[in-house]
């Protein structure tokens, strides 16, 4: 089931408690618009910058960050965050009912078409499902099926029967992750691919995908994570027997720290696989992970964690807001769920919400690039990508929006 039909359908949402600051006395209710209607209108004058200034170019630009000097930085199909702008656009469309912003968004989604046969890496789930998925959702168009089945067997060709994993990225030659020593690296944020799995199955009927996922998830459940509850950036199988050779990081400050971003995409995962197989396993991990985050002695007050829970130099570190976008979304959808206090999720991620919404890491018009947010973080250790916004914080921070004026709507 499609999370916006599971938001529409299940919730009575109590949870607007931690909205205090921001709710106007009942008598200015009525003339004085929502913040989080603000922050669409904010977000589609932004995002309308920028597709401006694509349109202008009379070329398909994707863009994605900032460079340090402070010039866009535009992505190719085959890029992992290709699909995020197109997603993006999607989800404006969605929330603004501006119908001019529906060809824009066919327009960056089927530029990705050449990404559905892409097996060189895994993240044709997050580039393909976040484009094509959402404007599938959207616009029903037929070919778009044919897409997502199409990148879902590319996806599949990944799989690795010994482990029961789809390896996340290639080692060859001389490559860095030679240089690691690894065989079958897997990362804790190939739970995100699999959605374009469990979508496969159903356009398609066929549960390869399915059980693909589900084989995936159950190792990376049984492998990746401590007793904390936070989770390992990367695990290296053997292929040849299946176990476990590594247990490491790329992106995080160190094997046994907690990167931010890694938790996100696990909290994120396992919600998504909980709604697509109903295993409350995979909840129960979701919400452990984030009990671990949430109870962090370095989690900030404002809720944007630090790109690493343990990196050294807290609280002069910097932040990371797509981590607490991407927890912000899980949250939404973990509120609709019967889980104790369930309308605490929901609190929760308005609080995070109203911290990205807020100056602090809401760009003024026109600045950052044209991207709504500030302060994300790609990778401290590849010196890549440092307190600059990134598309994916931006893609969902929209959805967390969405879902949450989903959830209000019921
Ligand atoms: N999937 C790469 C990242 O989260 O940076």
């Amino acid at each position: 089931m499609n999370v916006k039909n599971v938001l529409r359908g299940v919730v009575a949402c109590a949870g607007i408690a931690a909205c205090v600051q921001f709710t106007p006395a009942p008598e200015a209710r009525a003339a004085r618009p929502d913040w989080t209607d603000k922050a669409v209108e904010n977000a589609r004058k932004q995002i309308g910058l920028e597709i401006d200034t694509i349109e202008a170019s009379g070329k398909c630009l994707n863009p994605v960050t900032l460079t340090p000097g402070g010039k866009v930085v535009y992505c190719g199909y085959a890029d992992w965050r290709s699909g995020f702008f197109p997603g993006s656009v999607w989800y404006l469309y969605e929330l603004t009912g501006d119908e001019s912003l529906r060809p824009l968004a066919e327009k960056y989604t089927e530029a990705l078409d050449k990404a559905k046969t892409l097996t060189w890496h895994h993240d044709i789930g997050f580039i393909i499902n976040c484009s094509y998925g959402n404007g599938l959702r959207l616009a029903r168009k037929e070919a778009y099926k044919d897409v997502m089945v199409q990148a879902a067997k590319s996806l599949c060709t990944r799989f690795h029967e010994k482990p029961g994993v789809i390896q996340s990225w290639n080692v060859t030659g001389n490559s860095w992750q030679a240089k690691r020593g690894w065989e079958c690296p897997v990362i804790i944020d190939n739970m995100m691919n699999l959605e374009l799995l469990f979508e496969a199955t159903k356009l398609s009927g066929d549960s390869t995908f399915y059980k693909v996922a589900v084989a995936h998830a159950d190792r990376t459940l049984k492998e990746h994570f401590r007793p904390d509850g936070s989770c390992y950036h990367v695990i290296d199988y053997s292929k040849a027997d299946g176990s476990v050779r590594h247990r490491q990081t790329a992106q995080g400050y160190a094997d046994e720290s907690a990167w931010s971003r890694g938790q996100a995409w696990a909290i994120y995962g396992f919600t998504m696989c909980y709604r697509e197989t109903g295993d409350r396993k995979y909840l129960d991990q979701a919400l452990k992970t984030f009990r671990f985050m949430k109870n962090h002695k370095n989690l900030p007050k404002d809720l944007v964690p630090y790109w690493d829970m343990d990196a050294p130099k807290i609280p002069n570190e910097p932040r990371d807001a797509s981590s607490a976008a991407v927890i912000a979304s899980a949250l939404y959808e973990i509120s609709t769920y019967d889980v104790p206090d369930a309308a605490s999720y929901k609190d929760y991620a308005d609080r995070i919400l109203q911290s990205l919404a807020s100056p602090a890491y809401t760009a003024p018009l026109g600045e950052n690039g044209r991207f709504v947010l500030m302060h994300s973080v790609g990778s401290i250790p590849h010196n890549s990508e440092i307190d600059v916004p990134l598309n994916y914080a931006d893609y969902y921070y929209l959805e967390a929006i969405k879902r949450k004026k989903d959830i209000e709507k019921n």
